[in-house]
């Protein structure tokens, strides 16, 4: 069965049906097909199209069919162009006749922007809840190591001691971002948008905010042309699936460093590592490997949607039904990414004393030094100078900070006093950092507390 045909003399060739059909991917669409399309049916109720017993009568066989599709072998063996003439094709087997009203005054161009809208806003639902859960396995993972200090990096070089936790709030922040991307993913796809018909506007009078209603829209399209010719909201969507999974690239490959043996701080689980079929020896960290490489995936399907929209000319062009494929795969990809780097986090242990040592070993205190000069009145740009060569000085002489004590350092720069020796120690030197923001230990012990708190509101 087609939605078309009239003005063809021939049918379409196999090639070009086969070459065309998006049943196999749009057939997820098919649930919110259904609740659409029933809701069509009480706008074509209530523009008098369809009696209230042949809307009734539509309305029973979509939730018949609805249900039948739950089962496992209803897409088998069916040919159908697209999932909407599917949807209609099981309509007419159902309610006979009465079925051929259903597209009065409606295109599939609209219908399949509805039907996006819809999947659309339970998916950024579905991904804000696995967002959530993710952001409370690294705050647990915070708290489970408090107090570890490890060296926080710039350039892959030791650059300044933090406290594990602020190193967790990063990431965690970089979700709560992505909690709201998917929010305001939600708001744009939020718009009802049938009553545009194919491009012009429809040509019967529905009330569109009844429509909208109906299906819980808070807000109408404004011009129907827009409707048919936009994929803004799931360019919308794959942006901040694109963001998110960088931001768990960003967290695997920090782990896949720790946990390697070169720095040996974590280990992660039995559970979430792989060996190797050669190598006795190896465990290899292939959960955090393909969320890294799914990220790559995921911006693909970002650009080759960009690509795709980029200079179609007003309104719909086929060309927009290649936005499914990426969007179902970025999405897929995502939530599974989510979900893997939450059971990983779950699952890492941190050998505290290791981070611990590196960040003593090297001159992370440099930096508490040089404003602590500064402080007690030498100008920075000197304080600096006088640090750096401290550092030389230690280099040339195989000494770590621990090993100077008061003595020797005011010998090397009276600046010093014999007071700051206690700063060669990098926990002394967060203390300073009590700024909002900082890595000061009641700055984080704060912060810890409000990102508790902030976890529920990320899902509303
Ligand atoms: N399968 C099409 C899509 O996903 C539905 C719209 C078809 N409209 C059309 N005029 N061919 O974009």
């Amino acid at each position: 069965m087609k939605l078309w045909g009239g003005r063809f003399e021939t049918g379409p060739s196999e090639v070009f049906e086969r070459f065309s059909g998006s049943l196999h991917f749009d057939k997820r669409l098919i649930e919110v097909d259904i609740r659409g399309s029933e809701a069509f049916a009480r706008a074509l109720e209530r523009v008098g199209i369809l009696t209230p017993g042949e809307r009734s009568l539509i309305i029973e066989a979509f939730e018949q069919i609805l249900a039948e599709s739950r089962g496992a072998t209803f897409f088998d063996g069916a040919s159908d162009e697209d999932v909407h003439t599917l949807v209609i094709r099981k309509l007419k087997e159902r309610a006979g006749p009465v079925a051929d009203k259903i597209h009065t005054g409606r295109s599939r161009n609209e219908q399949v922007s509805l039907d996006m809208r819809l999947w659309l806003r339970e998916e950024c639902d579905r991904v804000r809840v696995l967002i959530g859960e993710l952001a409370e396995s690294l705050l647990n993972l915070a708290e489970r190591y408090r107090d570890a200090v490890i060296p926080g990096y710039t350039h892959l070089r030791r650059a300044q001691a933090v406290l594990w936790p602020h190193y967790l709030l990063a990431y965690f922040e970089m979700l709560a971002r992505d909690s709201e991307r998917f929010a305001e993913a939600r708001k744009r796809a939020n718009v009802m948008p049938l009553g545009s018909g194919a491009l012009a506007g429809s040509g019967f009078p529905f009330d569109r905010e009844a429509i909208a209603r109906d299906l819980g829209f808070v807000a109408v399209s404004r011009n129907s042309m827009d409707v048919s010719a936009d994929r803004d909201f799931v360019l919308d969507f794959l942006y901040a699936a694109a963001a998110a999974m960088l931001h768990l690239s960003r967290l695997a490959e920090d782990w896949i460093l720790y946990s390697s043996e070169e720095f040996g701080w974590m280990e992660l689980g039995d559970a979430v590592t792989s060996g190797s079929s050669l190598m006795p020896q190896k465990k290899n960290p292939d959960s955090l490997e393909l969320i890294r490489g799914k990220c790559g995936r995921v911006v693909g399907c970002l650009n080759a949607l960009l690509v795709t929209m980029k200079g179609l000319p007003l309104t719909y062009n086929r060309d927009m039904q290649e936005d499914k494929e990426p969007l179902f795969d970025a999405a897929d990809q995502l939530s599974a990414s989510l979900e893997m780097a939450r059971v990983v986090a779950d699952s890492v242990k941190l050998n505290a004393a290791l981070p611990k040592q590196a960040a003593a070993e090297s001159w992370v205190v440099a930096t508490d030094l040089a404003e602590a000069l500064s402080r007690s009145g030498v100008p920075f740009h000197q304080a600096h100078q006088i640090v750096g060569r401290l550092v030389l000085e230690s280099l040339k002489r195989g000494k770590k900070p621990a090993e100077w004590t008061a003595e020797e350092l005011a010998e090397f720069a009276p600046e010093f006093g014999t007071t700051m020796v206690r700063l060669l120690d990098p926990v002394e030197g967060m203390k300073s950092r009590e700024i909002p923001g900082g890595t000061g230990p009641a700055a984080v012990a704060k912060a810890l507390v409000e990102a508790r708190a902030r976890l529920v509101q990320m899902r509303v």
